[in-house]
């Protein structure tokens, strides 16, 4: 193989006139009788190459093999606008194989019909596609500008063990089995939570880490077992402090990745509003479609409905003349996730309302619903009632849905804003609690009073980015206080036995002059699927799982052979 001396993307009318030699392989082998062009493509972009007459190894030549070319470069007849290299081609005057191709699987090419599972199972073939080298080289630039600009503000990269103890980001944990202490388990870290604030015990003052987490949860267009997060923590910082900082970096990264100006500061929107008006802890708020407040309904109706702790209503444009029944059954299901049974459906047509539900209605009361929710011809009123989590989520859901369905996401624009005042705890439906973030977040210092009496009413130091709807950074203020930090274990049911065996080694390092500390940590894959304009996580990723968690390439995860079972003192009773 010869140097070459420029690269697929990189020839210009100014090279017109000269010798080059270029690597790449064949995107495509197009044919005219006596005349052949080849599209040549490596990481850079494509060139045209012109051969004037066949040989013996040009017709072996298909698509995917690995050539060299030595030619001249000249004007093309034709110039294609849409190539950065597409006024010039270059005249083949030697043309050798470096490798020979099977034939793919599927096109390679920005737009394929392959299956998911496919594309998955040939990866290195899928990244050759040039949209998923472009998602790649997005998620770098991210990497990139987070490091400068953290970096320049004096943080540092610290690696944390991937071998480790649970910790407590609530999914279940990926365990890896000990050989020489026999019965015993790592846990893979959901993050490295306790670790960077162990790092704040020993004063480093300001980490972060890009970082793999792993969580053995239900996946999701936006969830993957093994993700990637840029994780940071400081001391000594306010909330506003540690806010201000996140929001920069963030304008920095949209800025250097996609030239995109971030309107800072960030607005910052108090938890309970974002349920009430978006039915969402991580609304997209480029579009209205608010919930409306029903509560006046509750006058009425079967008892059911009169004791619901919410009434909310959510007006759908137009759609009551195309929600049949089975679109309504399909609603409901979405219903059904947030413990609805079903929706109250309305329709306004012909200048009347419609609905079964109306018989418990009087005439004024049908007008009072027309004029709150703003009907206007044709439009569909859903209507959720319940306990006040249930009936907001649920709407919410359907607000997502069809904010897209109807268009009403204005393209080009990005969405940034602070969900701020979270709850500290919520039920956990059997009586106890669990955290709304971990268990290490900081009761706000004017709740503290209700930590023994209501924990219900205490409210975290805690914030989420949420980025066009999507949850990207979450983070907060730590308990530093040792007798805090015991009081919210408790709360959250743990025993001191409990503590001292999950958490012993933390609890003990909280005696040693902890310092007031906090952070966040970003998704760099959702991230990356916002900034690339994807709405599908395993785009983002080099070599991802699938739906059902499995590598389609690699096969795993795969049973072992029974000898390393047997090292570890491992016997599996039940093989699915
Ligand atoms: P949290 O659990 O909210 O917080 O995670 C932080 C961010 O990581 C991303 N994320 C995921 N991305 C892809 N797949 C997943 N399965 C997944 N789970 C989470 C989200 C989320 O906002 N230790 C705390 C952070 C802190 O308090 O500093 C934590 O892990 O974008």
């Amino acid at each position: 193989m010869k140097d070459r001396t420029h690269n697929n993307g990189e020839l210009r009318l100014s090279d017109v006139g000269k010798k080059v030699h270029l690597i790449g392989w064949v995107s495509k082998k197009r044919n005219l009788g006596s005349i052949i062009f080849l599209d040549l493509r490596d990481r850079y972009g494509y060139t045209q190459i012109f051969i004037e007459e066949e040989n013996e190894i040009i017709k072996q030549i298909k698509s995917e093999y690995l050539i060299e070319v030595d030619g001249i470069v000249r004007k093309r007849n034709s110039p294609n606008k849409d190539l950065a290299t597409g006024e010039i081609e270059v005249v083949a005057e030697k043309i050798t194989i470096l490798n020979s191709s099977k034939q793919p699987p599927f096109l390679i090419q920005d737009e394929t019909d392959a299956l998911e599972d496919t594309r998955l199972k040939y990866r290195y073939l899928d990244l050759r596609r040039p949209k998923m080298q472009r998602y790649l080289f997005i998620r770098n630039a991210i990497c990139k500008a987070t490091r400068a600009y953290l970096e320049s503000l004096d943080f540092i990269e610290v690696e944390t063990p991937v071998l480790t103890l649970s910790s407590p980001e609530g999914a279940r944990d990926y365990l890896v089995p000990s050989r020489v202490k026999k019965g015993c388990f790592y846990a893979l870290p959901q993050s490295p939570q306790i670790f960077k604030q162990l790092l704040m015990v020993a004063g480093f003052e300001r980490y972060y880490q890009i970082v793999r987490c792993f969580r053995d949860e239900d996946l999701r267009a936006d969830r993957q077992p093994d993700f990637t997060q840029i994780d940071i923590e400081t001391s000594f910082l306010s909330q506003n402090q540690i806010l201000t900082l996140l929001e920069n970096l963030i304008a920095r990264i949209f800025k250097d990745v996609i030239g995109y100006e971030v309107s800072l500061p960030l607005r910052r929107m108090p938890y309970k509003e974002a349920i009430e008006r978006f039915g969402s802890d991580k609304p997209d708020t480029r579009y209205g479609m608010e919930l409306i407040d029903l509560s006046f309904l509750k006058a009425f109706g079967p008892d059911s409905f009169k004791n619901s702790e919410t009434i909310k209503g959510l007006v759908l444009q137009n759609q009551a003349s195309v929600t049949t029944r089975k679109v309504l059954d399909e609603l409901n299901l979405t219903a059904n996730k947030f413990g609805i049974r079903s929706f109250i459906a309305l329709k306004y047509q012909n200048g009347t309302l419609e609905g079964s539900f109306l018989k418990f209605f009087d005439d004024e009361t049908k007008e009072k619903i027309i004029a709150e929710a703003n009907l206007k011809e044709n439009d569909l009123l859903l209507i959720s009632n319940g306990k006040h989590r249930s009936a907001c989520f649920s709407l919410g859901a359907i607000r997502s849905i069809y904010g897209k369905k109807l268009g009403l996401i204005p393209s080009g624009t990005h969405d940034l804003l602070y969900i701020v005042d979270f709850p500290l705890f919520q039920e956990d439906g059997n009586g106890g609690y669990v955290s709304e973030h971990h268990p290490f977040t900081r009761p706000r210092d004017e709740d503290l009073k209700y930590l023994d009496e209501d924990p219900l009413k205490v409210y975290g130091s805690c914030y989420d980015m949420v980025i066009d709807g999507y949850e990207t950074l979450s983070g907060s203020l730590r308990i530093y206080d040792q007798e805090v930090q015991k009081k919210v274990f408790a709360i959250l049911g743990l025993t001191p036995d409990q503590v001292r065996a999950k958490f012993g080694y933390f609890v003990d390092a909280l005696q040693y002059g902890t310092p007031p500390h906090g952070g966040g940590a970003f998704g760099l894959d959702r991230l990356t699927m916002i900034l690339s304009n994807t709405e599908n996580i395993r785009d983002v990723i080099a070599f991802p799982k699938n739906l059902s968690a499995t590598c389609p390439m690699t096969n795993a995860p795969m049973p072992v052979d029974d000898a390393q079972l047997e090292d570890l003192g491992i016997q599996v009773l039940r093989k699915e």
